[in-house]
């Protein structure tokens, strides 16, 4: 199964850089916004990216005009014609990514593969609403993606030997290190991650810490690059929300329940770093 073109679905935090580590691997990429408006916000913020690396001596003046030559943005479904995989990235909701998948299949060949970057859907459902259920499964990318090196390679009941294959082959050809992840909500690695956030949000809600405190308890006391808070606001409460939810849902099991706050932050527009307000202000 052979890969040369690739359309990524949302041009948000995720497939901006899904987008850039494709094309940066030398295949020819073309990423898909709901308006002009967000497209050249997240294209914008690949071509950041880009700079800040040269600025810092990691990536070449050379190396970022091959990346964005590689690379497109489009607003129509019909670009994506050519396309051998589509990696979706966009709102972490199962009838909207239902929705897309179908414009997808309206425009792209027989042979061309569907994945999605969902954090938490059942990848089983996904492929069992398009018309290839055997061509469909998951690649679920780390934020921020230019840097991080993990993806989970996700296979639905339906997804085919020969496609799996081919998404594991893709994720080395990115530069990244593939692991083989089990269609249950939230994988191998958000199953342990989204209930220690959710637990860091009910000790702030106990009066256990104050943000910055927990924050710096576990960035000094356990190593980790960031603390909750900051990673929560880096992650989207938004996204962290529908996360939750569908994990609860998945598991009935209260550690995936979202708490209080994090709802109400979510409600107040309080999304993080995007909308520059969350746990901390930006
Ligand atoms: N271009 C090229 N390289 C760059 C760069 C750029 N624009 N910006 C940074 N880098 C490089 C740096 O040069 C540095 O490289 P070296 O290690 O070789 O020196 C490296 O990237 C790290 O950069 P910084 O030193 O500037 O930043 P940092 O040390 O503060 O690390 C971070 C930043 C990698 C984001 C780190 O804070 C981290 O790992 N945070 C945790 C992120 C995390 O947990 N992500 C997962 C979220 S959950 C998820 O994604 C799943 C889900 O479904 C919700
Ligand atoms: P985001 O809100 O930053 O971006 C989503 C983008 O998708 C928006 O720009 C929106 O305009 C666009 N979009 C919505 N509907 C669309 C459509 N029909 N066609 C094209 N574009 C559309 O969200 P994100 O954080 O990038 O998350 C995207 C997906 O990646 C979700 O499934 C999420 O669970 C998953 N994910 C997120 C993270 C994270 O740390 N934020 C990590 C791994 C996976």
């Amino acid at each position: 199964m052979a890969i040369t073109n690739v359309g990524v679905l949302g041009c948000g935090l995720m497939g901006a850089g899904v987008a850039q580590v494709s094309a940066a691997a030398g295949f020819k990429t073309v990423v898909l916004e709901v308006n002009a408006d967000v497209l050249e916000k997240g294209l914008g913020r690949i071509e950041k990216f880009l700079t800040d690396g040269v600025a810092k001596g990691k990536v070449t003046e050379e190396t970022k005009t091959a990346v964005l030559g590689h690379l497109s943005g489009t607003t129509s479904y019909a670009d994506l014609k050519g396309c051998d995989l589509v990696i979706e990235a966009i709102v972490e909701n199962v009838e909207a990514k239902k929705h897309a998948y179908a414009q997808i299949e309206a425009v792209v060949g027989a042979h061309c593969l569907i994945a999605s970057n969902t954090s938490s859907l059942c990848i089983t459902e996904l492929a069992a609403g398009t018309t290839r259920p055997d061509k469909v499964g998951g690649l679920h990318f780390f934020n921020p993606v230019p840097l991080m090196k993990l993806v989970e390679v996700i296979r639905a009941l339906s997804t085919s030997q020969e496609t799996h294959e081919a998404l594991v082959g893709f994720a080395r050809a990115i530069g990244k290190e593939p692991i083989a992840a089990p269609d249950r909500g939230g994988f191998i690695v958000n199953r342990l991650l989204v209930p220690y956030l959710l637990d860091a949000v009910r000790c702030l809600e106990e009066g256990l810490g104050t943000v910055e405190d927990i924050d710096k308890g576990m960035r000094l006391g356990c190593g980790y690059p960031m603390g909750p808070f900051t990673l929560l606001d880096f992650v989207g409460l938004d996204t962290t929300y529908y996360i939750a939810n569908i994990m609860f849902e998945e598991f009935r099991e209260t550690r995936f329940a979202p708490p209080p706050l994090l709802k109400r932050m979510v409600l107040a527009g309080h999304l993080g770093k995007k909308s520059g307000r969350g746990f901390y202000s930006y």
